[in-house]
């Protein structure tokens, strides 16, 4: 018996960084997935060259076969339609992935929060920190509220989200952008805090914004939401440049995506201005990804 099973990866549109510290955040998946194949095997195996650290797959099924008490031998396969260099999230969706083929070739039924669970059990154990947002979009699909740790995942109703998004060509490393980070914190834990409190309110406000449609009140948000991460000391040159050349152009709004330190920004744009915008994130020197959101 062979089993395939897949998971979207995601991008941030609201409160990053402040996530990782007890604050909410508000996280859509993209249509890019990773698909995982298992079957029986005389040894255990992994065949995963799009997979840039095999230790998600690894852990993933030590945990799983740990905790449902099954058996490793098995020859797992992973297929990936996104690089895993733009920011995606592609460990967290082959780790959801691979925890939904495991639950359906051994018939063990799995609730969206166990799922989770384990996923984000995954996730801390190989990166040490981390709020678990990704493996939450992995899991549910769609747009969600998301408080650290998974205390609150609230799928929300939003539709016709028009993203532009813009690669800045640096591949950002994650875990060290937020460690970094934390040991900033240690030395100024006020300054941090306040800048924290006001994402929570943006992230607050954005949550109705969405819900409503109200896509120029969403692009303001999205802009003062940038101005926070760069206070956070998380942004670079090239991602501000972009961010500013898409408003320019007559983007509602936009935004760094995720760690920073590189990787993406997210623009809201008009239906009639996304051709403007995007010639104007290529001068500024990023690259267009064009992938659907919200799926
Ligand atoms: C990274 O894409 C988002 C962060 O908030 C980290 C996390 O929430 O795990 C910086």
């Amino acid at each position: 018996m062979k089993v395939k099973t897949s998971a979207p990866g995601k991008l941030m549109l609201f409160g990053e960084h402040a996530v990782v510290y007890g604050y909410p955040c508000i996280v859509t998946t993209v249509e890019s997935r990773i698909y995982v194949e298992i079957e029986k095997s005389e040894q255990f195996k992994i065949d995963a060259p799009q997979v840039k650290d095999l230790r998600f797959v690894e852990k993933t099924i030590e945990l799983f076969c740990d905790k449902y008490k099954v058996d490793n031998k098995l020859l797992i396969k992973t297929y990936s339609d996104f690089s895993s260099q733009y920011g995606f999230g592609s460990s967290s969706a082959v780790t959801v992935a691979t925890i939904r083929a495991l639950s359906d070739f051994y018939k063990i039924e799995m609730s969206k929060k166990e799922i989770f669970d384990l996923g984000y059990k995954v996730v801390l154990y190989i990166q040490g920190v981390g709020s678990g947002f990704d493996i939450a979009a992995a899991t549910y699909g769609g747009t969600i509220y998301f408080v650290t740790g998974g205390k609150v995942i609230e799928p929300l109703s939003v539709k016709n989200l028009s993203l532009v998004i813009g690669y800045s060509g640096v591949k950002a490393d994650t875990a060290s952008i937020v460690k970094n980070l934390e040991s900033r914190i240690h030395n100024s834990e006020s300054k941090y805090t306040k800048i924290f409190e006001n994402i929570k309110k943006i992230v607050e406000q954005a949550k109705v914004s969405l819900i409503n449609s109200d896509w120029k009140k969403i692009g303001e948000l999205m802009n003062q939401n940038h101005k926070f991460l760069q206070e956070l000391g998380v942004s670079t040159d090239k991602l501000d440049k972009m961010c500013q050349a898409v408003v320019d152009a007559g983007a509602f709004g936009a935004k760094l995506s995720g760690a920073g330190g590189g990787d993406c920004m997210i623009s809201l744009v008009p239906e009639n201005k996304i051709k403007k915008v995007e010639s104007s994130i290529i001068k500024a020197g990023g690259e267009i990804l064009n992938v659907k959101t919200n799926i």
